[in-house]
C-alpha cells in the first residue's frame, strides 16, 4: 500500500514537471521531447548513483517511488503503446493519406526493414554481440517521431501532402518495427533459430490478421458511438476502452499484431468519428486523446532518459561510440529509402515527386521519439532476455534518440535556414500582406461603426485606425502572382465556408470531410501548377469516379439498383453544396478579392470562377431534368436545415438575453429536435428504372401483337446512362441495342451529330449486320434506356417478321443518311 502511495507520489511530481515545463519548450523554441529528456536526466540522479542520502523525507520517498515506477518498465508496452499510436492514428488526414496510401506502405514498411537491416548489419561486426541482438537494436530504432518534421512543415507552409506523407509513413513504420520487434524478443528469449519462411509467415499473419481485425473493432466502435449520442465523456471512453481492448485482444487472444490493429482501428475512427459524433464531442474527444498522448509521451521520455542516467555508470567510452555508429548507420538507412526507393516509387507513378531540399529535411528530421523509447524500456525490463543484450539494446537506444533529440532536432531550423525554406516563400509572404490588407480594411470599417454607435468622434476613430493600421503592402506584384495568390485566398475561403456550414450543422459531417479534404488537393494544386491547377483540381467533382462507375456496372449487369442510387444521390448533393459555396466564393471574389488584385489577374480569376460556376450549373441541370423532384427535396432540405439553424440561434439568444426561462428555452429546442430529426437523413433517390413504367413509355411496342410485347418484356433490361457517356463506341463489337426511355443521345457521325429522343432506338444496325458499331453514341445528360441483348433480339425478330422489317427498314435509311418517320424522336 506504501509503494502505491510512493508511485503515486512519484507521478504526481512527475506531472507537476512536465506541466510546467511544457511552456518553457514552447518559449524556447525548442522540442518538448528535449526538455522532458533533460527532466529525465536529472530526476535520473535522485535515484541512480548519486541518490542523495540523508535528506528530507519527502525527497527519498520521492526517489523511492521513482525507482518503483522505474521497476514497472515491463509493463510499458501495455501501457503506452497504445495511447502513442491511438493519437498518431487519429491524428493523420485519412482521406489525404489514402490518396498516397501505396507509397506511404511501402515507404514505411520497407524503410523499417531496411533500418533494421542496416543498423544490425552495421553494428553486428563491431559491438561483439549477437546478429539477432544487433538486429533488435534496429527494430527498436525503427520508428520515427514525425512531431517535429510535421511541425517545421507547417511552419514554413510545405504543402500539405507532404505532411501526410512523413506522419503516415511514421505511424506505419511504428506498427512495422514494434512487430519485427516482437518477433526478435521472442527468438532471443526461446534461444531457437527461425527459419526465413516462419518468419515471414508470422509477420503476414501479424500484419494482415492486426489490420483486419483493427477495422473491424474501429467498425464496431463506430456503432458504439451510435450509441452514447451526444455525451463526450462516454465517447471518449469508449475509444480509450477500444484503443486498450483492441492491442491486448489482438496480442493475447487473437494471435496478431496488437498494433497493427490499433493503428487500423484508429484509422477507421479518424474516418468514421466525425460522422458518427457531434462536432463538439468529436472535438472533446481529440482534446482527450491529445492529453493522454501528452502523458504518455512525457512519462515515456522522462523515464527512459532517468534509466539511461542510472546504468550510465557502466556504460564505457565504447559505448558512445556505437551509438555514433547506430546514428551514421540510421541515417545511411534514411537516405537509402529517400534517395532510391522514393524514386522508384515515382516512377511507379504511386506518388508524385518530392523537392530535393524537402527530402534532405525528412532524412535529417527522422528523430526518435517516444514510442522508441517505449521499446527500449521494455527491453530493459525483459527478464526473459540475457542480461548484456538487455543492456545493449537500451543503452544504444537511448542514447541514439538522445542524439536526435540534443542534435537533429534543434540543428533543424538552422539547417532549413540553409536551405532557404525558413523564410515563407514570397508567394506565403504576400499571401500574408493580402490577408492584412483585408483585414484591416475590415477592421477599420467596424472601428468607424463602433465610434459611430457609441456617439464618439469621428476624428477618435481616424486617429486610431491611423495608429493601428500595419504598413500597408506595397502593390508589387506580378499579374501571374497576383493571381496565385487570389486562387490561394479562395481556396482557404472555400475551405472556411465549408466548416462554417459544419459547425453550423447545416451540412453533414460526411459530405464536409470530404468537401474539405478536396480544397485541401485545390491547395497543392494551385501551389503546382496555378490556375491549370485550379481548374483540374476543381473539374474533379464534375467527373464521374471508379466508385460512380461501377455502381453503373452493377445496375446494368446485376441490376442492382440501391448502389446507384446512393451514389447519385452523393453525388447530387455534392454538386448542390459546391454550387452554393462557389456562389458564396464569387461574391466574396468580387467584393472582397478583386479591388485588392492586379487588374489582369482579377479578370482572369473572375473568369476562372464563372466556368466553375457554369460547369457544376450544366451538371446540376442535367440532374434537374432527369429527377426534377428530388434534386428539389435535397434544395429544400438544405434550405430546411438553414432555417433550423436560425431558429437555434435565435432561442439561444433569447434564452441569453433571459426572454424566456430554462424550461421554455429546452421545450421550444425538443421540439425543434424532432423537426431537426426528420431532415438529418437525406431523401432516397428513385432512379425511375420500374420496367413495366418504361416499357409503358415506349410507343414503339404498343403497336406490337400482345404476344410480342410479353416477349420482350421478358428480355428488356433497364439501364442508365451518366451524361457524356459513350454507351455505343464506333468500331466496337454490337452486343445489345438500345431503346430510349427518357433523354437524349447523340449519335456522331461524320457529316455532323444527329440527336435522337425518347422512343427511338439506337445499335440495332451492328446487330442486324454483324458489323462493328457504325457510330459513336453518347448521352446527353441522365438517360433510361432499355435494353435488349444480342440473343434476345434474335430470339424477338425470329418470333416477329413484323419487328425485324422495321428495324432493318430504320437501318437501311439511317445507313442511306436518311431519316425515316419511325425513328424520329417521339414524345413519350
Ligand atoms: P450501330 O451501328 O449498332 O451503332 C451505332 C448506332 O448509331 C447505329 O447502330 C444506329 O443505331 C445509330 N445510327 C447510325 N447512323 C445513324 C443515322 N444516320 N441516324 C440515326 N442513327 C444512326
Amino acid at each position: 500500500m506504501l509503494d502505491l502511495i510512493l508511485v503515486l507520489f512519484a507521478l504526481a511530481i512527475l506531472l507537476l514537471a512536465v506541466g510546467l515545463l511544457q511552456p518553457l519548450a514552447t518559449r524556447l523554441a525548442v522540442p518538448q521531447t528535449l526538455v522532458l529528456a533533460m527532466l529525465g536526466v536529472v530526476l535520473g540522479l535522485f535515484v541512480g548513483p548519486w541518490q542523495p542520502v540523508g535528506l528530507l523525507q519527502p525527497v527519498t520517498d520521492l526517489s523511492e517511488g521513482l525507482e518503483l515506477l522505474n521497476l514497472t518498465a515491463e509493463g510499458f508496452l501495455f501501457l503506452f503503446l497504445p495511447p502513442l499510436l491511438f493519437t498518431a492514428g487519429l491524428s493523420v488526414d485519412v482521406r489525404l493519406l489514402r490518396e498516397d496510401m501505396a507509397a506511404v506502405l511501402l515507404l514505411a514498411v520497407v524503410a523499417v526493414f531496411v533500418c533494421v537491416l542496416v543498423v544490425g548489419l552495421t553494428l553486428w561486426p563491431l559491438a561483439g554481440m549477437s546478429l539477432a541482438a544487433c538486429l533488435l537494436l534496429g527494430a527498436v530504432v525503427g520508428p520515427t517521431d514525425p512531431a517535429a518534421v510535421v511541425g517545421v512543415f507547417k511552419d514554413i507552409g510545405a504543402p500539405r501532402r507532404l505532411t501526410t506523407l512523413v506522419a503516415g509513413e511514421s505511424l506505419f513504420n511504428d506498427a512495422a518495427a514494434i512487430v519485427l520487434f516482437s518477433l526478435f524478443v521472442a527468438l532471443l528469449s526461446q534461444g531457437e533459430p527461425l527459419s526465413f519462411l516462419t518468419g515471414l509467415e508470422t509477420l503476414a499473419i501479424a500484419f494482415l490478421g492486426g489490420s483486419l481485425f483493427g477495422i473491424l473493432a474501429g467498425k464496431l466502435a463506430g456503432y458504439a458511438f451510435r450509441w452514447v449520442g451526444r455525451s463526450a465523456v462516454a465517447a471518449t471512453s469508449v475509444t480509450v476502452a477500444l484503443a486498450y481492448l483492441v492491442y491486448i485482444l489482438g496480442e493475447r487472444y487473437v494471435g496478431v499484431s496488437g498494433v497493427v490493429a490499433v493503428v487500423a482501428a484508429a484509422l477507421v475512427v479518424a474516418v468514421d468519428g466525425p460522422t458518427h459524433l457531434v462536432p463538439t464531442v468529436w472535438q472533446s474527444v481529440k482534446t482527450a486523446w491529445q492529453q493522454l498522448e501528452f502523458w504518455g509521451n512525457s512519462l515515456v521520455f522522462v523515464l527512459a532518459s532517468m534509466l539511461a542516467v542510472i546504468s550510465l555508470p557502466d556504460a564505457a567510452g565504447e559505448d558512445l561510440l556505437l551509438v555514433l555508429l547506430v546514428v551514421v548507420a540510421a541515417l545511411a538507412a534514411r537516405c537509402l529509402v529517400l534517395y532510391l526507393l522514393l524514386p522508384l516509387i515515382v516512377l511507379l507513378r504511386l506518388t508524385r515527386p518530392i523537392g530535393e531540399r524537402f527530402k534532405l529535411v525528412i532524412v535529417w528530421g527522422g528523430l526518435r521519439g517516444a514510442v522508441t523509447m517505449v521499446l527500449a524500456l521494455a527491453v530493459a525490463g525483459e527478464a526473459a532476455l540475457p542480461e548484456e543484450v538487455r543492456d545493449f539494446v537500451a543503452l544504444l537506444a537511448i542514447g541514439y534518440t538522445f542524439f536526435t533529440v540534443l542534435v537533429q532536432a534543434p540543428s533543424l531550423k538552422p539547417i532549413l535556414r540553409l536551405l532557404k525554406l525558413d523564410r515563407l516563400p514570397p508567394l506565403e509572404q504576400q499571401l500574408r500582406d493580402r490577408v492584412l490588407a483585408l483585414s484591416v480594411e475590415e477592421v477599420d470599417r467596424q472601428v468607424r461603426h463602433a465610434a459611430e454607435s457609441y456617439d464618439l468622434p469621428s476624428e477618435l476613430a481616424e486617429r486610431v485606425i491611423l495608429k493601428e493600421r500595419p504598413a500597408t503592402p506595397e502593390p508589387s506584384m506580378t499579374e501571374d502572382d497576383s493571381l496565385l495568390v487570389g486562387l490561394l485566398t479562395l481556396v482557404t475561403r472555400e475551405r472556411e465556408l465549408y466548416m462554417r456550414h459544419l459547425h453550423e450543422q447545416v451540412l453533414g459531417r460526411r459530405l464536409v470531410a470530404s468537401l474539405i479534404s478536396s480544397t485541401d488537393r485545390h491547395r497543392d494544386a494551385v501551389r503546382d501548377e496555378g490556375l491549370k491547377g485550379w481548374l483540374r483540381s476543381t473539374a474533379w467533382v464534375l467527373q464521374f469516379h471508379p466508385p460512380q462507375r461501377l455502381a453503373i456496372w452493377a445496375q446494368r449487369r446485376m441490376g442492382w439498383r440501391q448502389p446507384l442510387a446512393i451514389a447519385l444521390a452523393d453525388r447530387f448533393e455534392l454538386l448542390l453544396i459546391t454550387r452554393f459555396v462557389v456562389g458564396e466564393l464569387r461574391d466574396y471574389a468580387t467584393e472582397r478579392l478583386a479591388p485588392v488584385m492586379q487588374s489582369d489577374a482579377r479578370a482572369a480569376l473572375l473568369a476562372a470562377l464563372d466556368e466553375r460556376q457554369r460547369e457544376l450549373d450544366t451538371a446540376l441541370t442535367a440532374a434537374r431534368t432527369r429527377y426534377p423532384s428530388y434534386s428539389e427535396a435535397l434544395a429544400a432540405r438544405y434550405l430546411a436545415r438553414i432555417a433550423l439553424r436560425l431558429e437555434a440561434v435565435s432561442y439561444n439568444r433569447q434564452l441569453e438575453e433571459q426572454l424566456i426561462s430554462r424550461e421554455v428555452h429546452a421545450d421550444l429546442m425538443r421540439n425543434r429536435d424532432q423537426r431537426s430529426a426528420k431532415v438529418s437523413h437525406r431523401p432516397i433517390l428513385d432512379l425511375g428504372l420500374e420496367l413495366a413504367e418504361m416499357i409503358d413509355r415506349v410507343p414503339l411496342f404498343h403497336e406490337l401483337p400482345q404476344a410480342s410485347q410479353q416477349r420482350l418484356a421478358s428480355s428488356l433490361r433497364p439501364g442508365l446512362a451518366l451524361p457524356d457517356e459513350a454507351i455505343v463506341v464506333k468500331g466496337r463489337r454490337g452486343r445489345r441495342m438500345y431503346f430510349i426511355v427518357a433523354g437524349e443521345v447523340l449519335v456522331e457521325l461524320p457529316g455532323g451529330k444527329i440527336r435522337l429522343g425518347p422512343g427511338a432506338f439506337f445499335g440495332e444496325m451492328a446487330l442486324l449486320s454483324r458489323e462493328p458499331r457504325s457510330a459513336t453514341v453518347r448521352a446527353e445528360g441522365y438517360c433510361h434506356l432499355l435494353m435488349l441483348d444480342d440473343v434476345d433480339f434474335r430470339e424477338v425478330i425470329r418470333r416477329d417478321p413484323e419487328l425485324r422489317h422495321h428495324f432493318e427498314e430504320v437501318a437501311a435509311a439511317r445507313r442511306a443518311g436518311e431519316q425515316p418517320k419511325s425513328s424520329q424522336p417521339k414524345e413519350a
